[in-house]
């Protein structure tokens, strides 16, 4: 059961081939996976929709007009781990290379933040047309995955490339790549074509998904701790390199949880956010998860002391007159606690400091058993701590020091999602 608690979503053009996708939604269904599926209008004379629906147990969605917002163009493909267009037509295809969003398929694949997947199928003329083959080009630079069609007889009584791969061999493709491990295939292998120059990679626009199959958990943003019902303790953490490391992390494949302090930001598509105040409830959030995550990686600046005694009324200062004394007792850190964890996730913190920060990082790492540390100085003005910008040294247990210089924060925590994941999978030993 590779693919237990993994959403896919399957889109259906209307090529002949459509007749082999019950056959894949079984098998993908009997790897435990969740499969949702939207059709065009063209699949649904080759294929019933009834069949559909009855093999994935879901409604399929096929009216961009009238679909409830769970199967809508939005909703449909919002919480998927992978998009699989099969079989993509030269049309379906042509669409999506051009960014149209005509019907319930193309729509989806416009929205989707996730993975997308597509299986060609056509006539082999069609299929080696200059114009197919500049498209499939376009898509595979963006980062979509192309199952090449292989070399056989085709619908239309010719023989050559077009003919979409046997469901097997498309259900064992995904399967590896959710759950990393080998490919049975090369994709992307498309017909020989002339170079030409480039300007966009697929680097730019979508990153490697070194985080397929890995569960990660964010923490973000400050803490609250309650004096009365009216004040609180807090710091000026702003969340921002936090719920950046989510989206990066979140559009390298993996499964993201965002344990978010009172932060007014968006939450990035696809991640799952809980919502906490205290220290104390982000240490519940975090110790709820530990057992369902891989990675944990501690961004949020959190308390380190709260109110021994949370007064229920307001403080007076008829009450108090010219002087009042709090009590802080100390929070735990949550960090610490995962990193001394038993099984332990692989564990990331971050030192923001004002000096001696290489001392502090490395002494850090240690004391809380954590496999990289992030170290942020927060001396520094126009980085770290509430701007758009930051700069961090990446420090791991073996004494190796990885700088990442002065970019915006959505840059940084891409380089460091890469760091990240590539580190897990060495410790996992699935490098
Ligand atoms: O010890 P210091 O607060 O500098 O350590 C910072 C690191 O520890 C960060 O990763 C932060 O998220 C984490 N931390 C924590 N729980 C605390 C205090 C800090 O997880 N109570």
């Amino acid at each position: 059961m590779q693919l237990e608690h993994r959403r896919i979503v399957i889109g259906i053009t209307g090529g002949i081939a459509a007749y082999k996708c019950p056959q894949l939604i079984r098998l993908l269904i009997k790897q435990g996976a969740d499969v949702w599926a939207a059709m065009t209008e063209n699949a649904e004379k080759l294929v019933s929709k009834a069949t559909i629906e009855a093999l994935t147990h879901h409604p399929v969605a096929d009216d961009i007009f009238a679909a409830p917002e769970d199967i809508g163009h939005i909703g449909l493909v919002s919480k998927a781990d992978l998009y699989l267009i099969a079989p993509a037509t030269a049309n379906t295809i042509a669409k999506l290379a051009a960014g149209i969003a005509d019907n319930m398929v193309t729509a989806a694949a416009l929205s989707a933040p996730c993975r997308t997947v597509i299986a060609p199928a056509m006539n082999s003329r069609m299929y080696r047309h200059p114009a197919t083959q500049a498209n499939l080009e376009t898509l595979k630079e963006r980062g979509v995955i192309i199952i090449p069609p292989a070399d056989g007889d085709l619908a239309c009584g010719e023989t050559g490339p077009g003919r979409m791969r046997e469901p097997e061999e498309i259900a064992a493709y995904i399967t590896a790549l959710l759950s990393h491990t080998a490919l049975p295939f090369a994709e992307n292998t498309l017909l020989p074509q002339p170079e030409a120059p480039r300007e966009l990679t697929a680097q730019k626009l979508l990153p490697k998904a070194n985080g397929a199959g890995l569960r990660v958990l964010i923490t973000a943003g400050p803490t609250e701790e309650p004096i009365d019902p009216v004040r609180i303790i807090t710091n000026r953490s702003s969340g921002r390199m936090g719920f950046a490391l989510a989206q990066a992390a979140r559009e390298r494949g993996a499964e993201v949880a965002l344990v978010a302090g009172p932060v007014h930001l968006q939450t990035p598509a696809g991640v799952s956010r809980i919502s906490v105040k205290t220290a104390q409830d982000m240490y519940d959030a975090v110790k709820a998860k530990l057992d369902s995550v891989d990675i944990v990686v501690g961004c949020a600046a959190v308390s380190d002391y709260r109110l021994a005694y949370v007064y229920d009324q307001k403080l007076t200062k008829e009450e108090h007159g010219d002087s009042l004394t709090l009590t802080l007792i100390k929070n735990e850190d949550i960090i610490s606690m995962v990193g001394h964890s038993s099984p332990r996730p692989f564990t990331v913190g971050f030192a923001a400091e004002t000096h001696d920060g290489d001392k502090h990082a490395r002494e850090k790492l240690q004391r809380k058993n954590l496999d990289l540390i992030v170290l942020n100085d927060v001396s520094q003005s126009g980085i770290g701590f509430n701007s758009d910008e930051n700069a961090v040294t990446v420090y791991d247990r073996d004494g190796k020091v990885t700088e990442i210089g002065r970019a915006p924060k959505s840059a940084v925590a891409a380089s460091l999602m890469n760091i990240i994941f590539d580190a897990a999978r060495a410790a996992k030993g699935t490098a």
